[in-house]
């Protein structure tokens, strides 16, 4: 057989070469993957859209929580501007993570009623100054920031 004559080639058909029976092939069934591939992708965006509004505790969280008002005051006296949370936030404050355990709970107070030089005071109620305490804790209570005490593997995992 000639090179590049089609082993598929019948009498009456067009001639196609090997090659040009590869190309058309490959064209037709990646049609094919693709249709399958998109519409298997539609239905998996479907499939797990329902999932995560069927599942999720969305709007099932209990916003009379201290800890959640908490976190609402923290953004909007925007604490985050100086302070990190887990190394995330600003620089001009320390990081808050743990402050917490290691300060307790007046020494937060006492930051939150008078401020600093350069923190400042930001004339807090008396409820928003127990539930920034109260996300503090929680916030605390979730884990150990200082990356001096966290293990590290060489796979990049990390152990607390
Ligand atoms: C303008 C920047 C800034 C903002 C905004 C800010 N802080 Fe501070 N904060 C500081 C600085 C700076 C310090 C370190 C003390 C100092 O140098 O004056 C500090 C210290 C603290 C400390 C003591 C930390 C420690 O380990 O000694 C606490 C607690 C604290 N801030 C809580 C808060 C809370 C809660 C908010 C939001 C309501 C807040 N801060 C907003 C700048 C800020």
């Amino acid at each position: 057989m000639n090179p590049g004559t089609s082993v598929f080639s019948r009498p009456g058909l067009k001639n196609y070469s090997t090659t040009q029976n590869v190309h058309l092939f490959l064209r037709m069934l990646s049609d094919k993957i693709k249709i399958a591939a998109f519409v298997s992708l539609v239905l998996a965006f479907a499939a797990y859209t329902f999932y995560l509004y069927t599942h999720l505790p969305v709007g099932q969280q209990k916003t009379s929580d201290p800890v959640i008002r908490g976190k609402t005051a923290w953004q909007k006296y925007n604490c985050s501007a100086c302070h990190q949370i887990y190394g995330l936030g600003g620089f001009l404050g320390p990081d808050l993570t743990n402050v917490y355990s290691l300060r307790g709970k007046d020494y937060i107070r006492a930051f939150m009623i008078t401020g600093t030089t350069i923190m400042p005071q930001f004339h807090l109620s008396e409820q928003e100054m127990n539930d920034v305490t109260a996300f503090l804790y929680g916030v605390d209570s979730s884990g150990n920031a200082d990356p001096r005490s966290i293990k590290k593997y060489y796979d990049g995992t990390i152990e607390q």
